[in-house]
């Protein structure tokens, strides 16, 4: 069911820092900060050859990272991302073996303008996992 996987996002207490740090001391490519007001971050992707990194800072009030921040003020990893062929057959599939799907359970379009779900992490060995329709 899983494909690759599509990025690892880290949550950062201040995106302009965390930019740095990829860009300058890592030497990666880095975009330029995407706000994502219906997600509640602002987002920067750092390419590299096999994947993504995506940096996460809060953005507005109910951010839903900004609790995962208060727990760690430096930042941490926050979720990874799976691809999937058919994320409504993937929701289904794992729904039938007991996990649990994050809000109402429907597919919202994410930072890639493609369908995502999240999966309850008490379910997935302690980590966020974020499925992507590839
Ligand atoms: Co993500």
């Amino acid at each position: 069911m899983l494909g690759r996987l599509n990025h690892v996002a880290i949550a950062v207490p201040d995106l302009a820092a965390g930019t740095a740090v990829y860009r300058n001391m890592l030497g990666a490519k880095v975009s330029d900060p995407q706000p994502e007001p219906t997600h509640g971050v602002t987002v920067v992707f750092v390419e590299l050859p096999n994947t993504k990194i995506e940096l996460l800072e809060p953005l507005g009030e109910n951010s839903p990272i900004a609790a995962f921040l208060a727990k760690n003020p430096s930042g941490g990893i926050h979720h990874v991302c799976y691809e999937v062929e058919d994320i409504i057959a993937a929701r289904d599939r794992l729904k039938g073996e007991g996990a649990r799907v994050l809000g109402d359970g429907e597919p919202k379009i994410g930072a890639h303008g493609k369908p995502v779900l999240f999966l309850h992490p008490k379910d997935f060995c302690g980590t966020l996992v974020e499925l992507e329709q590839a």
